[in-house]
């Protein structure tokens, strides 16, 4: 039973919803968090250091930290592994290859596809800058991410990297959580128009939220 519905395209769009919206809310409270840069450092520092001792004393340090870092690898690889298999299944489903090269995919399958990649190089890119420093610009202050933050949006290249990655950010959460609902059964005639004005605004202060931290570096507000 449990096996039949894995392998279902019902089960495998099930798990992608679910883990979506496992990182959705991961996400939600990241920007959250990051908008703390305009308090100061005073203020950032504080809260990252809180990262790493929320729970005590009855969680060791880094306890909870970890807990969330083991969920959210779980919920990116579930999400991935889904998209990849129903994206084979859908090409294999096809009786012949299309004339027209652009009849190949829609629009939304080709944006979910491309933001998909995007953000999962993004991910890699960002834990290697901020989190282990290996890319980071000028030397990585583990403790200090206040600073690690203003010296990668001092370059050019982190200032383009991070926002066209906010950018597909934002379309990749508008359709996908659209899509979520759909599959989740929320969707109905009269909640639709509902539910695309939510993903919509989630999008956009996801993204708007996200950007404002290298727009703050890049224009000085924040130093
Ligand atoms: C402008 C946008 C962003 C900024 C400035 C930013 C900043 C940061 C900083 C400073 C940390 C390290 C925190 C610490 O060590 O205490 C961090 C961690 C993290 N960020 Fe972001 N972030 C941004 C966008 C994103 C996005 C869009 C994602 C996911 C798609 C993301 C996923 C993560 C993850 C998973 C970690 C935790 C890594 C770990 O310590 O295990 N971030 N971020």
């Amino acid at each position: 039973m449990t096996r039949t519905l894995w392998d279902s395209s019902v089960g495998k769009k099930t798990v992608m919803a679910v883990s979506g919206l496992i990182m959705l809310l991961y996400l939600v409270v990241h920007m959250i968090g990051n908008l703390k840069i305009f308090f100061g450092s005073g203020e950032f520092n504080h809260y990252a250091h809180w990262l790493r001792t929320v729970g005590e004393p009855f969680m060791h340090y880094e306890w909870t930290l970890w807990l969330i870092r083991v969920v959210l690898v779980v919920a990116v690889v579930a999400h991935a592994t889904s998209a990849y298999q129903l994206s084979r299944r859908d090409i294999k489903a096809r009786p012949a290859k299309y004339v027209h090269k652009k009849a190949r995919s829609s629009y939304a399958t080709r944006t979910m596809r491309w933001g998909g990649i995007i953000l999962a190089l993004f991910i890699v890119w960002h834990i290697l800058d901020l989190t282990t420093g290996t890319v980071h610009p000028g030397g990585f202050q583990s403790g200090h991410p206040y600073q690690n933050v203003i010296d990668t949006f001092s370059t050019w290249y982190g200032n383009v990297v991070y926002i066209v990655a906010m950018l597909a950010l934002g379309l990749h959460v508008q359709h996908g959580f659209w899509s979520a609902a759909q599959t989740l059964g929320v969707g109905s005639a009269t909640r639709d128009r509902v539910l695309k004005t939510i993903a919509n605004v989630l999008a956009l202060l996801l993204t708007a939220g996200f950007i404002a931290v290298p727009v703050g570096v890049m224009t000085g507000v924040v130093s």
